[in-house]
């Protein structure tokens, strides 16, 4: 098993919808379970919309000294939505100390860089928890935002997905649909939403050793 924490400084940058999105990729070929410990409880209402329809499981503990225990279930991922780390500090250290890879979406915008880069020296680093940064809501029209994005990422020598997530529309929906991404069919941009996430999927898969679980999800992509 593997526990993956999404986390962050800010809100807003797309914690829960990169929760809810790579945990339904995992699931096209590895069990998968989404835990949300943010006390706003998004991810939790997300999931209530959709009547069980989720191609996960979905636990609503807010506590996440509970986390340790789940390593005995029978799941190959669990995903981790977490408040803001400003907001969530305790909450935020718990999670990191039992993931056992962090993913860090990011604006591209270059002032949410800042903060996001006293996130990883602060609260990540010292944890000793490995992870990647992630650039969401990338608009395609303006591709030297991700350009900038990439490189004060890079000259801060900070550890990024190579791959980013654009913006689309359908992620604004899903919530309310009780729908994640790759349960939107007959669309070219749902699809390529969801294709999004699936680099993303493969990329820090690659970075494991090769389980049975990710072997079999590589093959899926
Ligand atoms: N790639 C994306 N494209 C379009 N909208 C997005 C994307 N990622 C997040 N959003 C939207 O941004 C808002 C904040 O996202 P959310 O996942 O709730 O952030 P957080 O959990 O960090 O507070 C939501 O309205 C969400 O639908
Ligand atoms: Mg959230």
């Amino acid at each position: 098993m593997r526990i993956i924490a999404v986390a962050g400084q800010k809100g807003g940058v797309g914690k829960t919808t990169t929760a809810m999105n790579l945990a339904a990729v995992a699931a096209e070929g590895a069990r998968v379970l989404l835990v949300d410990v943010d006390p706003q409880q998004s991810a939790t209402w997300w999931a209530d919309q959709s009547d069980d329809n989720l191609p996960f499981d979905v636990a609503d503990d807010t506590d996440p000294n509970n986390l340790a225990r789940l390593r005995a279930l029978p799941y190959d991922f669990v995903f981790v939505d977490t408040p803001g780390s400003l907001e969530g500090q305790a909450v935020i250290d718990a999670v990191l100390r039992n993931a056992d890879f962090a993913v860090l979406p990011t604006d591209p915008a270059a002032l949410a860089i800042g903060p996001l880069m006293r996130t990883i020296k602060q609260v990540v680093v010292p944890r000793g928890v490995d992870y990647k940064v992630l650039i969401n809501k990338v608009d395609p029209r303006i591709p030297s935002k991700l350009e900038e994005a990439r490189d004060l990422l890079d000259a801060a020598g900070v550890s990024r997905f190579a791959n980013h997530v654009r913006m689309y529309s359908v992620h604004e929906r899903a919530p309310i649909e009780g729908k994640v991404v790759t349960q939107y069919d007959n669309d070219l941009r749902s699809a390529r939403a969801a294709d999004d996430y699936r680099r993303i999927a493969v990329e820090m898969f690659a970075g494991w050793t090769m389980t049975t679980e990710s072997a079999a999800l590589t093959e899926v992509n």
